[in-house]
């Protein structure tokens, strides 16, 4: 935890009730002026308090636009969206105390060092009376600064002009930005793109801290689909829609096929089993049977043929998401249809809770 200072005085807000979502997205809508469509396209969804929420979708799907919104530096063209129940155009000013973003492009002053950027936005927010000079500024911003640092191995090189840093320095500081204020919901637009692994191991190290300490709400969007894995829930948005939610194991278990490969000695005697089964087994063998891994005792107990081979293949989390996101391609009007025959069904768009 070396990296938490306590923020003094008035640092964060009062929290709100504890059945208030952190995050409530109602219908919302955002067209950007001249285009043709709706680059969010009525995204209905609630974050839990607390919650690791992932949000991902291919490139234009829609995710920068709606943390723009969340965030309040883009207005909506319609619906609703609440941060702690604060409605984020009537209430932006309240909304803007409760969140940090890390923005997909970098967006510091790059004539300042790494150190003014963070102080100014600090300062900005209410959390440290200004002072001119680093030395002059309180000492828990300083601690704070020194220890984020540190820690994301910056060093030094904060106190050097953000024109001279490399990709992933104005990454890690940007970082460092948005956390000073200690947001209650921070939003990660792509945090890791740019980052050597090392140092993308180090940042989600700390933000497994900073949620163990303050509880803090994260939504994050990521093309690594390793770092949404670690998320409670995903949402996958295609063309401003929501096509699919569900914690990472209901995505890969209910959307990519678990299987099941059998093989035997006497391969025809297994085949007229299987088939007899049902589970129409195709080609010479060994036999790949669409069967989910929760159903594999079943299957095995009722096979008399001796098998010499066995072996379960759980999809990824990635194998889920390309699935996904080809089926919403190819049915734009998927949510809330049943799933074609394979499967288990489509996690649903956020159900009952939105
Ligand atoms: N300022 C803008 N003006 C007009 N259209 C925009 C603007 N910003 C984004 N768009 C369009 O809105 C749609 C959604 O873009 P958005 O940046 O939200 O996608 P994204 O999901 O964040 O994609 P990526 O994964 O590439 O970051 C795209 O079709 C994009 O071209
Ligand atoms: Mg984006």
């Amino acid at each position: 935890m070396s990296g938490l200072v306590p923020v003094p005085g008035g640092g964060n807000p009062p929290l709100p009730r504890s059945d208030v979502p952190a995050i409530e997205l109602d219908g919302l809508v955002k067209r950007y002026r001249k285009a043709d469509r709706n680059a969010v396209d009525g995204i209905s969804l609630t974050v839990a308090r607390g919650e690791f929420f992932a949000l991902l979708g291919p490139n234009g799907a829609g995710k920068t636009t709606t943390l723009s919104i969340l965030t309040t530096t883009l207005a909506p063209t319609g619906g609703r969206a609440r941060i702690d129940g604060l409605d984020v155009v009537a209430d932006a000013a309240a909304v803007r105390q409760r969140v940090g973003i890390i923005f997909q492009r970098p967006s510091l002053d790059r004539n300042l060092t790494g150190e003014e950027n963070v102080r100014f936005h600090a300062v900005l927010y209410g959390l440290y009376p200004y002072a001119p000079a680093f030395r002059m500024m309180a000492a828990a911003y300083r601690e704070q600064v020194a220890a984020w640092s540190e820690l994301l191995g910056l060093g030094a090189d904060v106190f050097k002009p953000v024109r001279t840093y490399s990709g992933g320095m104005l990454r890690k500081l940007e970082i460092v930005r948005s956390l000073v204020h200690r947001p209650r919901v921070l939003f990660l637009d792509e945090p890791t793109t740019g980052l050597d692994a090392p140092s993308r191991r180090a940042l989600w190290a700390y933000l497994r801290d900073v949620r163990a300490a303050d509880g803090t709400t994260i939504v994050l969007t990521s093309h690594y689909l390793e770092e949404a894995e670690q998320a409670d829930r995903i949402c996958v948005v295609d063309a401003g829609r929501v096509v699919a939610t569900g914690s990472p194991a209901e995505l890969t278990a209910a959307l990519a096929g678990e299987s099941l490969l059998v093989d035997a000695a006497d391969r025809a005697a297994l085949r007229a089993e299987l088939a007899g089964m049902g589970l129409a087994p195709a080609g010479d063998g060994p036999f790949r049977l669409a069967v989910r891994t929760a159903d594999v005792h079943r299957v095995l107990r009722a096979v008399a043929t001796p098998l010499s081979m066995v072996r379960t293949d759980a999809p990824s989390l990635e194998d889920a998401y390309l699935q996904i996101v080809s089926r919403a391609e190819l049915d734009t009007e998927v949510m809330g249809r049943p799933a074609p025959a394979s499967g288990a069904g489509l996690p649903t768009p956020e159900a009952g809770d939105g």
